[in-house]
């Protein structure tokens, strides 16, 4: 398998005026071909911020400032801004949250779908456009194409407007789609639409996919690989299979336990980690995960603990995690 992004050693602060805030620190991993990395983990953990790096859409006061992102074998960190504009969009495009911010509420659909097919392919026929926002908008499953080109996005359910982001990022056959919370201002039965359409467009056209949630349900579903993050950091990074059957870090077993379905306790209240998140200004030494740990020791509060091997491909931060695996009763304080 050829990875087609590196992300090494990747840090991208933000220098506030209250102090530094380690939005991303230190994380690695990588992408291959054709895959679905699913990157997940509470609110605030540093899931979008690794997604706008590897774009490099950082405004001030946040900067990356060590690492390297390499994409197809060149490092997009020294890149220019006018090169980055030509990787964005073309090789590597990215799907928000809510659609109507990357939609723009006063050009209609068509005009939308057919600039982004421009930008990156200026001397294409005026028809050919045509014609392939048209197939764009029928694959990303929109009835009557032809006429929809013509309708504006308050004229779209949520649902259809993010398939019709989905076309724009998909409109140039990009190698890499980083897809931000996709789904989630969607109801249920809708998410699983356009995760499935998603899933099923990166495989036709053989785009790798970076689908950040905060919900471990979807990228349970949906993901090759599963990487989870926690204060900045990567705390594990594994194949999905290993990381929902056979977590690691307590932080994972946590997520994990917290899935409805997966969990299996109808009638039960499901599990909820203990305490919140804390924040990433002027962090404490240790694992930031310490404080809401149900298996922390005196080290985990002084040292950092570094990625080990524990599988095929699965790393895991933490000092502790054989003891929870040989006795997970000797974890409980
Ligand atoms: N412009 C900024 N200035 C200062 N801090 C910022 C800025 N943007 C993000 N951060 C901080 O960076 C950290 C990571 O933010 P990020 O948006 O990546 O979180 P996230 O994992 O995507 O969370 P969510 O699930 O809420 O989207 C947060 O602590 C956030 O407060
Ligand atoms: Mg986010």
């Amino acid at each position: 398998m050829t990875a087609i992004l590196e992300v090494k050693n990747l840090k991208t602060y933000f220098f506030t005026k209250k102090g530094v805030v380690k939005a991303v620190d230190d994380v690695s991993f990588h992408v291959n071909e054709k895959e679905i990395l699913g990157i997940v983990g509470e609110s605030g953990a540093g899931k979008s911020i690794t997604g706008f790096s590897i774009l490099k859409a950082i405004d001030p006061p946040g900067k990356i400032v060590d690492g390297q992102i390499i994409f197809r074998g060149e490092d997009l960190v020294p890149k220019s801004e006018e090169e980055m504009r030509h990787i964005r969009g073309n090789h590597i495009s990215m799907v928000f949250q809510d659609p109507l911010t990357s939609l723009n509420p006063v050009f209609t659909i068509g005009y939308q779908l057919e600039e982004a097919i421009k930008v990156h392919n200026p001397n294409m026929p005026k028809s050919e456009v045509r014609e392939r926002s048209i197939e764009l908008l029928r694959s990303v499953g929109i009835p009557s194409p032809e006429k929809r080109l013509n309708n504006y996005p308050h004229q779209f359910s949520g649902g259809m407007r993010q398939r019709v982001v989905i076309a724009i990022a998909l409109a140039n056959n990009p190698d890499l789609v980083i897809a931000d919370e996709p789904t989630t201002a969607l109801d249920v039965t809708i998410q699983a639409q356009v995760l499935n359409l998603m899933r099923r467009l990166s495989q036709e056209k053989g785009s790798s996919i970076i689908l950040i949630t905060h919900d471990m349900g979807v990228v349970a579903q949906m993901a090759d690989r599963i990487a989870v993050m926690y204060a900045g950091k990567m705390v594990e990074i594994g194949p999905t299979e290993e990381i929902v059957f056979n977590p690691k870090h307590p932080y994972t077993i946590g997520l994990i336990r917290s899935i409805p379905k997966l969990s299996g306790r109808t009638g039960k209240r499901l599990y909820q980690i203990p305490g919140i998140m804390p924040s990433l200004l002027n962090l404490p030494p240790g694992c930031a995960f310490a404080p809401r740990c149900f298996c922390k020791t005196d080290i985990c509060e002084k040292e950092t603990p570094e990625f080990e091997k524990v599988g095929e491909n699965h790393y895991v931060r933490c000092f502790n995690y054989r003891r929870i695996a040989d006795d997970r009763q000797s974890c409980k304080s």
